[in-house]
Formats: structure tokens, C-alpha cells, sequence
């Protein structure tokens, strides 16, 4: 069997397309438009790369985009003065703060400055409570995305044997809580786990987001499984093969993988490009749930 690839370019933009067509009718039928500020402190370059393509897609959707590029220098009170401002303006309906931080800075202190409310990564303590109790929070982007990718795959995921490898709190962690509330039986694996191999191929669902170049092999995947990657990881290649001298590839083997694989992501390619697509969705939600609007369909956990 060859795994059906799940396309997450095409999928991301027909939900940038709904999410186009929402912002379309807030401003015309409610004279709000959203507004997403983003903060980047400092010049790491991945983050830049990461900040200008977010800013592209929010114009794209016809949202506002409010860009913040701090010195790297910016000093925690600054910073936070910058937040109380943004949680105080009535056109800007979601925050984020582009991590890492500079080592200087407080992560946690200054995520949960945010209001909870404009909070469009999920990563509030208070987001992070709600979401682990089942009730409705701002999901992060990451998971919401692979969440989305598999209800268009499976549907209906009662019973299903989902594990997740890695136990971060940007992916793991909420995606264990969402797949909970789908019905699945959960388990996340990390570095400690045991017999690791055996354990993943009991999966029906199998989500990768450790870290670790092409760690999953074929014979770790069960025939028709559902494989949702989410490492971007890049490795060396000599000049010769590609002038980059490098290339991007995921926590899965591809190659190797989807010969059993029902249905699997590519990277590049694959929940990337979903993670945008979540982060305008999450903003449009925030909106509507600021002016007491109905939140859009099929778009949400
Ligand atoms: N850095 C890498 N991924 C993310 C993300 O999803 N949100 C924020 N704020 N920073 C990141």
C-alpha cells in the first residue's frame, strides 16, 4: 500500500480561504475588522523568516497586521508595557510573541501577560487550564492544525489508538488534550519511553513532533495508520547534491514510511503551512468572541 498524502498546502489554503471570506463579511455586515500584532524581540533568523510570513498571510486574509520588531536588548518592563498596550486597544484582537525569547526575558512571565483572551497561541496558563479541562480555550496552532487535518482524514476518531512522540507544551501536550476529547485512547512517548518502536506500532494515529530527523521508520508504523509529522528539522547535504547545502525533512522517514502508512504528511509541505492557517483562524475567533459574535464553523476544536 502507498499512504494517500495529506496535502497541507491545499488544505491551509482553503481554510485561509474561509477565514478570508469571515473577515470579508465582519467588516462589511460589522465594521470591525480583525487585527493580529506580533512581537519579535531580537534577530534570530528563523523567527524573522517566521514573523514576516505570518504578517504576508494575516494582509492576505484581509486582517489588520500590527508588527512590533524590538531590540534585542529590550528590557522585560518594556516589553511588558508594550503588552499592557496591546491588551488595552480595541482594534487588535490577537497577540503573539514570536519564541524564543532572548535568555534575558521571562517566557512564561511574559506569555501570561497576555490577555488570556488575545492569547491566539494558546499558551496563557489560563488557555492551557481550560483546554485540559475539556472546556473552550484558545487551542494552539500547531495541534489545532493537525486536529483539523485529521477529522477531514478520519472523521469520526472514537476508539482510535492515537500516540503522540514528544511531550512539549507548544505540541504534545495540548495535542494529547485535543485527541482526548475526540474520544481516542492517548499515549505520548518521549525520550524515556520504553521499547519505543513496539509502542508506535500500535498506533492508528501517529503524530511526530520530537525533533529527531527521520526517527520513524517503516517498521515502526502499522499498515493503514494515519502518520501526522511535525518536525522541521534541517540536515547537512554536500553542495554537490543541492546548492543549499542542506535540506529540510521531518521526524518520519518519509520515504520508507508511507509504503505502509494509510494516509501521511510530507515536510515540507504537510502541518507547516497549517500552523499560519491557525494561527488567522484562531485571530478571527478571538474577534468574534470580543464583539459577541456568532465564532465561525469548522474552523475551531
Ligand atoms: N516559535 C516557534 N513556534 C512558535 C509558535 O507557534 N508561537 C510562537 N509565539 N513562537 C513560536
Amino acid at each position: 500500500m502507498v499512504g494517500k498524502l495529506l496535502d497541507g498546502k491545499n488544505f491551509s489554503a482553503q481554510i485561509r480561504e474561509k477565514v478570508s471570506l469571515q473577515v470579508k463579511k465582519l467588516i462589511e455586515n460589522e465594521g470591525v475588522t480583525p487585527g493580529l500584532a506580533v512581537i519579535l524581540v531580537g534577530e534570530d533568523p528563523a523567527s524573522q523568516v517566521y514573523v514576516k510570513s505570518k504578517g504576508k498571510q494575516t494582509v492576505e486574509v484581509g486582517m489588520n497586521s500590527y508588527e512590533y520588531r524590538l531590540d534585542k536588548n529590550t528590557s522585560e518592563k518594556e516589553l511588558l508595557t508594550l503588552i499592557k498596550k496591546l491588551n488595552n486597544d480595541k482594534n487588535v484582537h490577537g497577540i503573539l510573541c514570536q519564541l524564543p525569547l532572548p535568555d534575558h526575558l521571562n517566557s512564561d512571565l511574559v506569555i501570561n501577560a497576555i490577555s488570556p483572551h488575545k492569547d491566539v497561541d494558546g499558551f496563557h496558563i489560563s488557555n492551557v487550564g481550560l483546554l485540559g479541562t475539556g472546556q473552550k480555550a484558545m487551542v494552539p496552532c500547531t495541534p489545532l492544525g493537525c486536529l483539523l487535518m485529521l477529522r477531514e482524514e478520519i472523521g469520526d476518531m472514537s476508539g482510535k489508538n492515537a500516540i503522540i512522540i514528544g511531550r512539549s507544551n507548544i505540541v504534545g501536550k495540548p495535542m494529547a488534550h485535543l485527541l482526548i476529547k475526540e474520544n481516542c485512547t492517548v499515549t505520548v512517548a518521549h525520550s524515556r519511553t520504553k521499547k519505543i518502536q513496539k509502542l508506535c506500532s500500535t498506533a492508528d494515529i501517529l503524530i511526530a513532533a520530537v525533533g529527531r530527523p527521520e526517527l520513524i521508520k517503516e517498521d515502526w508504523v502499522k499498515e493503514g495508520a494515519t502518520v501526522i509529522d511535525v518536525g522541521i528539522n534541517r540536515i547537512e547535504q554536500d553542495l554537490n547534491i543541492n546548492p543549499k547545502g542542506y535540506k529540510i525533512v521531518g521526524d518520519v522517514d518519509f520515504e520508507g514510511v508511507k509504503k505502509r502508512a494509510g494516509a501521511i504528511t510530507p515536510v515540507p509541505g504537510g502541518i507547516g503551512p497549517m500552523t499560519i492557517a491557525c494561527l488567522l483562524s484562531n485571530t478571527l475567533v478571538a474577534c468574534c468572541r470580543a464583539n459577541n459574535l456568532q465564532e465561525p464553523k469548522g474552523l475551531t476544536a
